[in-house]
């Protein structure tokens, strides 16, 4: 029987397909484990942080099928990651900071040449096999200029990435390593403990584009939770 589409579907040509033997090996089971880690925010003691790493080690072995149930991650990984997976013109990913929740990203852009970047060398587990132990305002270091297409810079100002003149040098790094329209994303806590400088101030980002993202109709999304987590979008 002919399996040729009907006039009224679209087809979407396959990617480039690895071959059968490059593929990683599937996961050891195959239900998917789900941890609901509620409440995390100020929560941790002695038995808390047991439990965390408990998490993390259960993560790991189950192929970082973890997540952190927040609206803004959902949007992230069921909205944002969605259309970068079937971009064809967004092949090269860069994502900045790593944690237990974001280890199964690996095996989101396991079709794309990934790379994860975080300079504590601890939190390596959770990043890609291509993963750098540095700040992401030493990208170069590590990354040709004008080879990649997609930056995530998610939840890192304000965690880490606190200072003004380093967050200057982190997206000056982050455009040079980006080609000429590759896509960068800032997601950051509209809070004040989490905003220790408006992303605006930072002159380097002033060599971006604001970025109408498809999929969201807006170039900067605030999810009105506990979080008020922002993204923004930016384009070379
Ligand atoms: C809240 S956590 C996880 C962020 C993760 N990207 C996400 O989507 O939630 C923040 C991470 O950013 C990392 N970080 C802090 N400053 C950084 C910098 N200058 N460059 C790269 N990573 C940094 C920390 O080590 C930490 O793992």
């Amino acid at each position: 029987m002919s399996m040729s589409p009907s006039l009224n579907q679209t087809v979407i040509p396959a990617m480039t397909v690895q071959p059968s033997d490059s593929r990683p090996p599937a996961p050891a089971s195959p239900d998917i484990a789900q941890a609901r880690l509620k409440g995390m925010r100020g929560k941790r003691g002695v038995v808390g942080d047991s439990l965390h790493w408990l998490g993390v080690r259960l993560g790991i072995a189950y192929n970082g099928s973890f997540y952190y149930p927040s609206e803004d991650r959902s949007i992230l990984e069921c909205l944002i990651f969605p259309y970068y997976q079937l971009s064809r013109e967004h092949q090269r990913i860069v994502f900045v900071g790593t944690a237990w929740y974001t280890h199964g990203y690996t095996r989101m852009f396991s079709r794309k040449i990934y790379t994860t970047v975080d300079p504590n060398p601890a939190n390596a587990a959770y990043g890609a096999e291509q993963h750098i132990v540095d700040v992401v305002g030493n990208l170069e270091r590590h990354i040709a200029p004008g080879s990649v297409d997609t930056i995530f810079l998610n939840g890192v100002v304000g965690w880490g990435l606190n200072a003004r003149d380093e967050a200057e040098t982190a997206f000056a790094a982050c455009y040079r390593c980006l080609r000429k329209g590759g896509h960068f994303l800032i997601g950051w806590n509209d809070l004040p403990e989490h905003r220790p400088f408006r992303i605006e101030e930072v002159e380097s980002l002033g060599k971006f584009q604001r970025l109408v993202f498809p999929p969201l109709a807006a170039s900067e999304y605030l999810i009105d939770n506990e979080w008020r987590h922002t993204f923004s979008f930016f384009c070379k």
